[in-house]
């Protein structure tokens, strides 16, 4: 197993993968515990958006081991749906029926020539080497008109960001160290809730997301959820 961590300590493409293969059979319950039971009500809000634009095609990029992709499968049947990571291990929970490719993201939106009426990153543009990249690169494969979706943790504005600094780097790291990756065999600074404390740190870019569409050249780019809040949720539209 080989691990690169930059200053930040963002992991090269790598390592972030074998953190992801190790947490593919205990992610989802593991991230509904570490939500406190918040991660089905963030997913549902998600759908909800998504299904106000009555799309033909979605495309769930990062998609894991698929909780969002199975809710959109039932939920809009005549909908083609497509998830890609490249972790197999991650993959490997997807049912049947499902689309996926198994790709680094980038590597999808610079050779496929599909597009979709949404393109769903959710908890996934945070851990990219470069987020800023990723958004004007994914655009390739966003229609038209059609939206990007944008899920990731935010450190929130007001009273609620003393306990959520408490949370995600006191109590996150050593609740994950000596409970939830007891048995992670690589180095201890990069065990997965560990790193993803470290990488919500290096996530500047949840101030300056707005600002970063704008320079993908994306339109009508709107928040979902308030500054306040431990999550955020933005939408915006591909003008071509
Ligand atoms: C934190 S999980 C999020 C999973 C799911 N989207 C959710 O909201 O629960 C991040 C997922 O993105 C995948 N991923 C991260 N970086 C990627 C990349 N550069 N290319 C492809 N998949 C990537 C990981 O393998 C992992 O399954």
């Amino acid at each position: 197993m080989s691990y690169h961590a930059d200053l930040f300590g963002r992991l090269s493409e790598d390592g972030l993968k074998e953190t992801f293969d190790w947490m593919a059979d205990r992610y989802h319950s593991q991230t509904v515990r570490v939500s406190q039971s918040r991660y089905p009500s963030w997913m549902n809000q998600v759908i909800t958006l998504v299904q106000s634009w009555r799309p033909r095609s979605i495309a769930d990029v990062g998609c894991g081991p698929g909780y969002l992709l199975q809710q959109l499968h039932q939920r809009f049947p005549d909908t083609a749906i497509k998830g890609v990571d490249y972790s197999s291990a991650m993959l490997r929970h997807i049912p049947a029926g499902i689309s996926t490719e198994c790709c680094p993201l980038l590597d999808w939106a610079k050779t496929s020539s599909e597009r979709f009426d949404v393109v769903l990153l959710t908890f996934v543009l945070r851990d990219q080497p470069d987020p800023q990249t990723v958004l004007t690169v994914i655009k390739n494969r966003v229609a038209p008109h059609g939206h990007l979706v944008v899920l990731e943790t935010q450190t929130p504005t007001g009273w609620r960001k003393w306990g959520f600094d408490l949370y995600f780097h006191a109590w996150l790291p050593w609740w994950a160290s000596h409970v939830l990756t007891k048995d992670w065999t690589g180095p201890r600074h990069l065990a997965p809730y560990r790193r993803l404390a470290d990488s919500h740190r290096a996530w500047m870019q949840a101030r300056v997301l707005p600002n970063a569409l704008v320079a993908a050249d994306y339109a009508d780019i709107r928040p979902h959820r308030p500054a306040t809040d431990v999550v955020m949720l933005w939408s915006a539209v591909a003008a071509y």
